[in-house]
């Protein structure tokens, strides 16, 4: 077997699937609400069709519980958000909230989001992307499942239209974001080559990071636009 199709085979994942437990509310909105808010991973996307409007779309990878993507959904109601997560427990989550707070504007995935993106998302979709503390994978052995790597960048610019925003608490992964993206081809840094952004706001701050803050660590920021626009 040739190395590209061994590794088209068995691919280097950027999670792991946790379990987790699902609580009784998150269960009910899985039971009860995936089949309007868990888009399948048939077909190529139509994102107007599917939120019914031509409005901006935002996308936010890897989003754990949903903090962030439930609360910036709320704050712009004008906005569309897709989510994409792995993590069932989260996806539940999401869904729970979209019940309790009566969202129209999200819609989540619960998959890979390097497949989505490369099989069912069409260039040119989304306006902002959001990438809030991704796995740091931080021992030197697993730092290929990073997910920002060369050839992730160079397809997830390829399905933007504008601006991507990303966060870590891992100094050496904020390193190697900084090094991948400057040397993107579609992309241009915000703040200068070389340089790391203010804090994105819309991100909101969560417990976890307020906790961070208090003990003196680090957070790094990067925000980066189509060349382009
Ligand atoms: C460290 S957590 C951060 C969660 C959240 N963004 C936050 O700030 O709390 C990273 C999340 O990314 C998800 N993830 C990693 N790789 C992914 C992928 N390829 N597609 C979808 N989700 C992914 C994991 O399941 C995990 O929940």
């Amino acid at each position: 077997m040739s190395e590209t199709s061994s590794l088209q085979n068995n691919p280097i994942r950027s999670f792991v699937r946790r379990s987790g437990r699902i609580t009784a509310s998150q269960q009910h909105a899985i039971d009860t609400m995936w089949s309007e808010f868990v888009l399948e991973t048939k077909q190529p996307y139509d994102l107007n069709a599917i939120f019914g409007r031509n409005a901006p779309k935002h996308l936010e990878i890897g989003f754990g519980m949903g903090d962030a993507l439930v609360e910036m959904a709320q704050a712009h109601p004008e906005n569309d958000y897709l989510g994409m997560e792995v993590y069932l427990a989260g996806v539940g989550r999401v869904l729970a909230q979209i019940e309790s707070l009566g969202l129209k504007n999200i819609r989540v995935i619960c998959d890979d989001a390097v497949e989505v993106l490369k099989n069912n998302v069409s260039p040119a979709s989304f306006d902002t992307v959001y990438i809030f503390f991704p796995d740091p994978w931080h021992k030197t052995k697993h730092n290929k499942r990073r997910l920002i790597q060369p050839e992730f960048v160079n397809l997830l610019s390829s399905r933007m239209a504008g601006h991507l925003f990303l966060a870590t608490d891992w100094e050496d992964y904020a390193h190697q974001m900084l090094e991948v993206l400057d040397n993107t081809p579609l992309l241009k840094n915000h703040s200068g080559t070389g340089n790391y952004a203010p804090r994105c706001e819309a991100r909101p701050l969560t417990k976890f990071e307020k906790r961070g803050q208090r003990l003196g660590h680090g957070v790094w920021d990067l925000h980066y636009q189509l060349e382009a626009i």
